[in-house]
């Protein structure tokens, strides 16, 4: 058996060693070879010391001369040789030089001896200038400079001083001896002992070209009559540079998305965006697409498509080679197979003595299985467990208490970005402070950006209700860190009602369903993904309604009131609905309400828009349709990743709700114009900011298309609106992105929208005519006014852009409400009428704080816990 076994080694010994040497041979790059002239050469000349020549020689030069000269003269004055190849333009970037021949052809000479030049790199760049010197001895005195020429004393004349006159070189790479002769060719062979450094020389210069500043040749200068004049680059025989160089390893076609095919190194191939091919030849060019897995619009996966086919058709493509199994995370997901979840109503934990309804909201983690495909999602932070969460029911006139306590962990699911605008301020980054979007509150309860609670802390709070009924939500506004906190599920329905409402007779119970439209982006385990630092804007590559991935309703044949709220980070979405049986077919969104309350009356509308924090009430009627119509909830915005799907309604065989919709809804009266008694100015746009690079601010000007005041950032408190005052609020957009701009406490009325430069009229969407806003967007390049009341809550309110990224940035702003100045009796105390902002010589007597205003003051005095109650 041994003896088998060593016999046997013995010959795959030899088999191994003809392999290798095979191997070896074959993948000896074939060496290369580039002969290059001079891209620049000159001549610097020593001055006259003591008598003799009066010219001072260290001002001349001879760039454009046909000689070149090194070396000292007859009286022992130097000439030294500048020469310059360009390496890099001739040579792949990556190869390995491997021999270096510099070569002179010398056409004059002083004396019969051998002379020893030396080549030394220049420490700086030069210039070689216009300066033809030809005529003046050979050129052997050079002539005057021009500015920018090299001189003995200058590396470009009148500009940059060498920092040793003569040049600031290295110490020589090369020598060697050039013979007597008029016809011989000094040679500076890398190949010949001690010349080894232009191997050096030449591959650093092709490593990094901006290194290049050529060489700088020397004769023998401690001896006279050594010089040597050789031709120029523009003389009959130039210097040559001989350059055998091994290319780099491994290139191959690259093949771009556009179909250019180039040759490069898979590295380069990769950091340029396109995909290595097999082969070495761009031969066919265009090339041959890559094909993998391709993530349609329609969320389908189809494996094996063409990238360019992929992506013309608006699909995303997965990469060369990966199936549609592995591109599941991202793709693949089956549209259409989870049903609609609709949040439930959140019951009231107990009611107060004064008949107020109490509920109980824990902020908690939470894991939800968001798609059936896709593993549960286990990083959720909710609204007691839910996401998205209970749905508040509440009737105008009818206050009701929520009490919120914060049990989440203390560390947050997503990475932090200390570059926004607040949570460097906290050592916990698991803070909450919920704000009810639309609603209509004090101060104090409003969920003022600052004033979060931590992990183990509880507040109370009071909404009022005291507004028209709208479709609001409740979600979180901590400072910094609102895009992370929503993002992770803090988000839910708040529908306040009334009995005028009610008596419209509107689908109310299973046919009225508020829908959730949100983009999020997951990981392979299930986990949400978000970006570690700030962007722009983030948008997701799936989209949820109420929490889950593309879901289903089945519907009878009836009306349906759908509330919808864009409840997006930052994405917008172009709403339609498409009958897959009859995609011709228009099926409209009866538009009856915004975000904050019914319009005037019904109005169809065959596609709806909605930007971020926007709620539209609609009624869809899918009474007509046959059994097992499907019919899809298509998003026709562009912006990428492109997200075509929403949810599909499937019609069922039962009837459901079929009375009619009434003509007239509740009146919206338009608020004049002419009751506005301020208006104010804000530039949205983004300005250059230490930590982040730039940051989205809010900038007040001091009239349309105005100077900036200065303010632009949270704590540039300026604008104090006085209660029971109209205001305008003029928006003015230059920037290139879109800004869904959100006013807290007041319901607004979009007056206009115009182009910013030229101040031409633009339509307004249907939805902004005539109705109650609390968000609009601001496109780029446009100007939004908007008009308000400002009513009933002292204090202060944030104003801001809905796209919580920018929100999170400095995009936000706040406002101060103040009571009529006039009502201040000075009398030393806050009383009703009054407020702390506009009294303050009142309230700084009342035990030295600010008491009472809604806003928590702790460097006051004040316990913010209590506050509203303190004076
Ligand atoms: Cu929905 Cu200040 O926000
Ligand atoms: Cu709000
Ligand atoms: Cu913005």
């Amino acid at each position: 058996m041994k003896e088998g076994t060593f016999g046997c080694s013995r010959y795959l010994f030899f088999f191994i060693f003809f392999f290798l040497f095979g191997i070896l041979t074959m993948s000896t790059a074939m060496s290369a070879t580039e002969i290059l002239n001079p891209v620049k050469d000159n001549t610097i000349y020593e001055g006259q010391r003591g008598g003799g020549n009066p010219d001072n020689f260290e001002d001349n030069s001879c760039g454009a001369g046909t000689n070149i000269f090194a070396g000292n003269t007859n009286d022992g004055f130097a000439r030294r040789a500048l020469l310059k190849f360009d390496i890099s333009a001739s040579i792949p970037v990556g190869s390995t030089i491997d021999r270096v021949v510099l070569t002179a052809q010398v056409n004059r000479e002083r004396d019969g001896d051998g002379r020893t030049m030396t080549m030394h790199t220049l420490d700086r760049d030069w210039g070689e200038g216009t300066v033809d010197c030809d005529s003046n001895a050979g050129g052997g005195q050079g002539d005057t400079a021009n500015p920018g020429d090299a001189t003995w004393l200058n590396s470009k004349f009148q500009q940059i001083g060498w920092n040793t006159p003569g040049g600031d070189f290295a110490a020589a790479s090369a020598s060697t001896m050039v013979a007597n002769g008029q016809s011989e060719v000094a040679t500076w062979d890398s190949n010949v002992a001690g010349n080894e450094s232009l191997v050096g020389n030449v591959q650093a210069w092709l490593d990094t070209p901006a290194s290049n500043n050529g060489w700088i040749m020397l004769g023998n200068e401690s001896v006279l009559k050594t010089a040597r004049r050789f031709y120029s680059r523009e003389g009959v025989t130039p210097p040559l540079l001989t350059v055998d160089f091994t290319p780099p390893a491994s290139t191959s076609a690259c093949c771009f998305v556009s179909g250019d095919c180039s040759i490069l190194t898979p590295t380069e191939c990769t950091t340029q965006g396109g995909t290595t091919d097999a082969s070495d030849s761009c031969s066919p060019n265009p090339c041959p697409q890559p094909v993998g897995a391709c993530c349609n619009t329609d969320e389908s996966c189809s494996d094996s498509i063409a990238r360019d086919i992929c992506e013309a058709d608006g699909g995303t493509f997965e990469g060369s080679g990966v199936a549609c199994t592995t591109a599941q995370a991202n793709c693949g997901l089956e549209p259409f197979v989870d049903a609609l979840p609709i949040p439930p109503a959140l019951t009231p934990s107990g009611t107060r003595p004064d008949g107020v309804e109490q509920y109980t909201i824990t902020v908690q983690t939470a894991t939800q299985q968001l798609h059936s495909q896709l593993p549960p999602t286990s990083d959720l932070w909710t609204y007691n467990g839910a996401y998205p969460s209970f749905t508040i029911e509440a009737r105008v006139g009818e206050p009701i208490e929520v009490t919120y306590i914060n049990s989440l962990p203390l560390t947050h699911p997503f990475q932090v970005d200390e570059c926004a605008h607040g949570p460097n301020a906290f050592s916990n980054s698991a803070r909450i402070s919920t704000h009810l979007h639309g609603g209509h509150v004090p101060a104090r309860f409003d969920g003022q950006p600052e004033y979060t609670i931590l992990p183990g802390e509880t507040d109370i709070y009071e909404y009022p209700n005291d507004q028209l009924p709208a479709t609001m939500w409740y979600h979180d506004h901590a400072l910094g860190i609102t895009r992370l906190n929503v993002y992770a599920g803090m988000a839910g329905f708040y529908l306040l009602r009334d009995d005028f409402e009610d008596s419209l007779g509107l689908p109310d119970g299973e046919y009225e369903i508020p829908i959730a439209i949100q983009d999020r982006k997951f990981n392979p385990d299930g986990s949400l993904s978000y970006p570690t630092s700030f962007v722009n804007g983030f948008y997701g590559d799936k989209t949820l309604a109420n929490g889950k991935v593309w879901p289903f309703l089945n519907v009878k044949k009836g009306k349906y009131r759908l509330r919808f709220l864009n409840g997006s980070q930052a994405r917008e979405y172009t709403l339609r609905l498409e009958n897959l049986a009859d995609d011709s077919q228009v099926i409209p969104f009866n538009l009856i309400g915004t975000d904050l309350g019914l319009i005037s009356a019904p109005n169809p509308l065959s596609t709806i828009h909605m930007t971020p924090a926007e709620r539209l009430d609609v009624i869809v009627d899918f009474t007509g349709f046959a059994a097992g119509t499907e019919i899809i909830l298509r998003n026709d915005d562009l912006q990428a990743p492109r997200l075509f799907n929403v949810m599909k309604f499937i019609v069922t065989d039962e009837t459901g709700f079929t009375a009619a919709i009434p003509t007239t809804l509740r009146s919206v009266t338009a608020i004049p114009e002419g009751e506005a008694t301020t208006t104010r100015w804000f530039s949205l746009e983004q300005v250059s900011e230490t930590c982040a690079g730039n940051e989205w601010v809010v900038r007040t000007l001091d009239g349309p298309l105005g100077t900036p005041t200065g303010d632009e950032l949270w704590d540039d408190l300026s604008d104090f609106p006085q209660l029971g005052k109209t205001e305008i609020w003029e928006f003015e957009n230059p920037s290139s992105m879109m800004h869904p701009m959100h006013i807290h406490l007041v319901a607004f009325q979009v007056l206009s929208r115009s182009v910013l430069d030229t101040a031409t009229p633009l339509l307004l969407q249907p939805h902004e005519i005539n109705s109650w806003k609390d968000v609009v967007r601001v496109g780029p390049g446009e100007r939004v006014r908007v008009i308000a009341r400002f009513e009933d809550y002292p204090g202060r309110f944030p104003y801001h852009c809905h796209i919580l990224d920018h929100e999170d940035h400095e995009m936000m702003r706040q406002f101060q409400t103040v009571n009529d100045p006039a009502n201040c009796d000075n009398d030393g105390f806050c009383e009703a009428g009054e407020d702390a902002w506009n009294c303050s010589n009142d309230c700084a007597q009342v035990g030295g704080a600010f008491c009472g205003n809604g806003l928590c003051e702790i460097g006051d005095g004040e316990d913010c816990l209590t506050c509203a109650v303190d004076c």
